[in-house]
Parts: structure tokens; C-alpha cells; sequence
């Protein structure tokens, strides 16, 4: 990623904490949505499958209320999804930079097939409410011929684009899904990049694998537990629109799936702190990670306890607990993350050093303040004092004829000539011009003649 490397600033060790944080915030943003739209859409797809062609079954509704979900407005993708994943590219590309990583460069790609996706899951979502209305339509008493034939061929084309959309949105997604979870978990490999063709080793990573194969089934926990708390939440209106069959099948359903999925977190949430490389592994991980499993144990008592009870009491603790759930999930593999790059990070650093001092040099104010007053007590203290003759002679008798003339008095530091027969030469003590300058300057203020 040369393009985005060359519009890299270089960031001071403040500034990369900082960035640090941000990257933290947009990934605890990011990962729950792009996980709970995937979820979403792979269940909706999944009903509508299962159910019959178009009607009113309680698969093709449920599959309409998920599809409702996955793409609830246009805003959405854009403010959860299009806006952290710039983000993330940015704060990658600070982070990594210098370092040659691919990271931003494939996060771009995610957001790329992103849009494509939310784009084709708009439609679908929008094709099940056609679809709806040409049903309707097609059982309203209409005389003309012509207006039902056009309403069975609108409602044939419609059918066409739904099955497509639905589909092609899902792949898009999960394509997209998979190369953004490959390459946050290629941002902590720093062992392995180097060695091999990154591209490959995102894809087929065993971090990556356990990582994402995690994602789904959070996708799926995660989407069932958005339906329940959609229709079953106190204040929910919207359990009163529908009728008590439904109301019991989305009750059933979502909290069966979501019970299901979430017991099989756990298991590839192991085998994904397992396969960290050594470079990132650090106790923090192993404590978020046991954090997570606990909250796991919690959820899921609370879905099986609602779900042998048939009721859903609990659902306002089990959405706390799972965005408890999700914001440690996140922070655990940034530890992670943060560890692996600790040399990057040094580098970023120094190379801020440098390059800062460079800036500033630029200005005339580079370089370290040269201290006149060190430079006598490093250098000049050995062979001359203030009042007393050493091996030189005191200031305060020599000093009266600089009076008023400091370059005169450096150039003689510079280049020292005989002067005294009383005394030998004086070595010339290999100072460079603007240090000369300095001791100079500090001699004649501090020295004190009779008459001064
Ligand atoms: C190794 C001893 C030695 C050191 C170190 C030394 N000097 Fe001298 N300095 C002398 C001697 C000896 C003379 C007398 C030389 C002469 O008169 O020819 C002298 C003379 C001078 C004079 C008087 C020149 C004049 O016009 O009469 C100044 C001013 C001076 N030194 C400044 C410095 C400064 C500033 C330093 C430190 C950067 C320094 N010296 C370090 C030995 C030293």
C-alpha cells in the first residue's frame, strides 16, 4: 500500500496509544455489526429456502423480519459499517506503518465488497415487500385481464430478483466478512508476514479459520438475540402486530438457534487463543478469554432457562450480557494485536524521532540546545577558573578586551593563538563554530571585571 503509506504522519508514542484506542472503539462498533447484518441475512436466507415460494408462512415472514433487520435503513451500513471501517483503515495503516503490511490495503477491499453486499440485501429486503404486494394484489377481484397478467409476470420477475439478491448479497457478504476478520488477524502475525505470501496466509490462516468460523456462529447468537429483543423487549410494540402463532414461532426459533450457536462458541474461541502466535499471546488474553467463556456460560443459562420456561423475561439481562460479551470479545484480540506490534511500535517512534527533529531543523530550531555553561564545565573547567590563574589564566583578566565583541572571543576558542609568554599555547579544544559561540557568550556574561 504505497498510496497510503506516502500520506502517512509520522505519530509520536502519545499519538499511537491514542490510535490504539480509536482502532479499539471502531472494532467494538465494527465486529458486532458486521457480525449481527451477517447473521441476519444468512438466517433470512436460510428460512426462505426452507419455506414455500411466497405467502404468508411463518418461514417466508420470519425470513421478511430478518431481512427487515439485516438492512434496517439506508443509514445503518453507513454509519456502523462504512464509517468504522474507514476508520480502521486508517488507524492500520498509522499503526503498520513502515512495517510493509497489507492490512489496510485488504481492509479496503472488505469495505469495497461491503457496500456491494448492504447494496444487494437493500434490494432483497425491498423485493420481499414487492413481492407481498403483488400477492395481494393478485387475490384482489380485478376485472381486467391485462392488469392480472401483468401482476402474475411483475410478480414472476419479482420472484427472480428476490431469489438473486438474497443470495449474491449473502456471498458478497461473507466474502467481505472473511477477508476483514483475515486481515485483523493477519495485523497480529508480525512473526509470520514476513516469510509468506500474506494474501494466502490470510486466507488460510488457522487463526483466521477459527476466528471466523467464531464469527458466524456469534452472527447467528447475535441476530437471534436482535429478533427477541425486537419483539419481546418490555416496551415492544411490535409482538401486538402479529398474531400469537407468530409471536410463539419467532420466540421458538430465535431462541433455540441462538442457544445452539452459542454453545459452539466456545470451542473455536479456545482453539483461536491456542493458535495466537507467541508474539501476541500475553496474560490479558488468557483472562478476556476466560472473561468471554464466563459470560457465554451466563448467556446461555439465561436462553435455556427462557427457552424451558417459554417466556422471555430475561431478554433485557441477555442483551447486556452480550454487549458486555462483545466489547471484551473485541478488546481481547486487540491485546493481542497491541503485543505483536510492541517492535513496530518502537520503530513508529523512532522514526517519529527522527523525523521530528528533522522537522524542526527545517525551521532553524533543530538540533539539542547547545548550553554554553556545559560546555565550560565539560571542557574549559580543567585549565581556567573565574578569579584564579590554573593552567590558564583567570577570565576576569582576560576577558575585558572580548568586551562587546563575541565572535572575536569564539574564533579565538575555535582556533586558539599564542598570546601570553607567561603562558603556553592553549590546545585548541575541537569544539565545532556554534558551540564556540555558546561558551563564549556564557564566559562574557558570567565573568566579573573590577569595573563590571
Ligand atoms: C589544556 C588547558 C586549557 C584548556 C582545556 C582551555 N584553555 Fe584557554 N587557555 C589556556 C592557556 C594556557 C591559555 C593562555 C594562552 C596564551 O596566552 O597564549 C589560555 C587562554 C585562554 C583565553 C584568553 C585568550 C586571550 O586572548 O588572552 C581564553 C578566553 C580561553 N583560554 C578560553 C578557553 C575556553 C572557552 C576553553 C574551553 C572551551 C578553554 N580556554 C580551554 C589553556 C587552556
Amino acid at each position: 500500500m504505497d498510496f497510503l503509506d506516502n500520506h502517512i504522519l509520522p505519530q509520536s508514542a502519545h499519538h499511537i496509544v491514542l490510535l490504539r484506542y480509536i482502532l479499539m472503539l471502531t472494532l467494538v462498533i465494527l465486529v458486532p455489526y458486521l457480525s449481527f447484518i451477517t447473521g441476519a441475512s444468512l438466517i433470512s436466507l436460510f428460512l426462505r429456502k426452507k419455506g414455500p415460494e411466497a405467502g404468508e408462512g411463518k418461514y417466508y415472514k420470519l425470513a421478511k423480519d430478518f431481512a427487515d433487520l439485516a438492512a434496517f435503513n439506508k443509514s445503518l451500513p453507513l454509519a456502523l459499517g462504512v464509517v468504522p471501517m474507514l476508520s480502521a483503515v486508517f488507524c492500520y495503516a498509522q499503526l503498520l506503518h513502515l512495517s510493509g503490511s497489507s492490512v489496510p490495503g485488504y481492509l479496503l477491499l472488505s469495505l469495497i465488497l461491503f457496500l456491494v453486499a448492504a447494496g444487494l440485501l437493500s434490494l432483497y429486503k425491498h423485493s420481499f415487500h414487492f413481492t407481498d404486494l403483488f400477492t395481494y394484489l393478485g387475490k384482489e377481484e380485478i376485472k381486467s385481464e391485462e392488469y392480472k397478467r401483468e401482476i402474475a409476470s411483475y410478480k414472476f420477475s419479482m420472484g427472480g430478483m428476490f431469489a438473486s439478491t438474497g443470495f449474491y448479497g449473502v456471498i458478497f457478504l461473507l466474502v467481505a466478512t472473511y477477508i476483514f476478520v483475515g486481515a485483523i488477524q493477519l495485523a497480529s502475525q508480525t512473526d509470520k508476514v514476513a516469510e509468506a505470501n500474506d494474501f494466502l496466509l490470510l486466507l488460510f490462516s488457522f487463526d483466521t479459520i477459527t476466528y471466523y468460523i467464531q464469527f458466524l456462529f456469534l452472527a447467528i447468537t447475535l441476530a437471534s438475540l436482535v429478533m427477541l429483543y425486537y419483539y419481546f423487549r418490555p416496551s415492544s410494540e411490535q409482538k401486538k402486530l402479529v398474531s400469537e402463532e407468530y409471536a410463539e414461532y419467532v420466540k421458538k426459533f430465535s431462541l433455540s438457534t441462538g442457544l445452539v450457536s452459542m454453545l459452539i462458541i466456545p470451542i473455536f474461541l479456545v482453539a483461536n487463543i491456542l493458535s495466537k502466535s507467541d508474539v501476541a499471546l500475553t496474560g490479558s488474553i488468557f483472562f478476556a478469554g476466560i472473561f468471554v467463556f464466563f459470560l457465554l456460560v451466563m448467556l446461555s443459562n439465561l436462553f435455556y432457562l427462557m427457552l424451558r420456561n417459554n417466556h422471555t423475561k430475561h431478554i433485557t439481562s441477555a442483551t447486556f450480557l452480550m454487549l458486555l460479551f462483545l466489547v471484551v470479545f473485541v478488546m481481547k484480540d486487540q491485546f493481542a494485536f497491541n503485543t505483536a506490534t510492541k517492535d513496530q511500535y518502537i520503530q513508529l517512534v523512532e522514526n517519529y524521532e527522527i523525523k521530528h527533529a528533522e522537522f524542526l531543523a527545517e525551521f532553524g530550531l533543530g538540533g539539542e540546545v547547545i548550553s554554553g555553561a556545559d560546555i565550560y564545565n565539560g571542557k574549559c573547567v580543567a585549565c581556567h577558573q573565574f578569579d584564579k590563574k590554573v593552567v590558564g589564566p583567570p577570565y576576569n583578566e582576560t576577558l575585558p578586551k572580548y568586551e562587546g565583541d563575541v565572535d572575536k572571543l569564539a574564533n579565538f576558542i575555535l582556533n586558539p593563538v599564542k598570546i601570553n609568554p607567561e603562558y603556553p599555547a592553549m590546545p585548541n579544544q575541537g569544539l565545532k563554530p556554534a558551540e564556540a559561540k555558546a561558551v563564549a557568550e556564557y564566559i562574557i556574561q558570567t565573568y566579573q571585571p573590577e569595573a563590571k
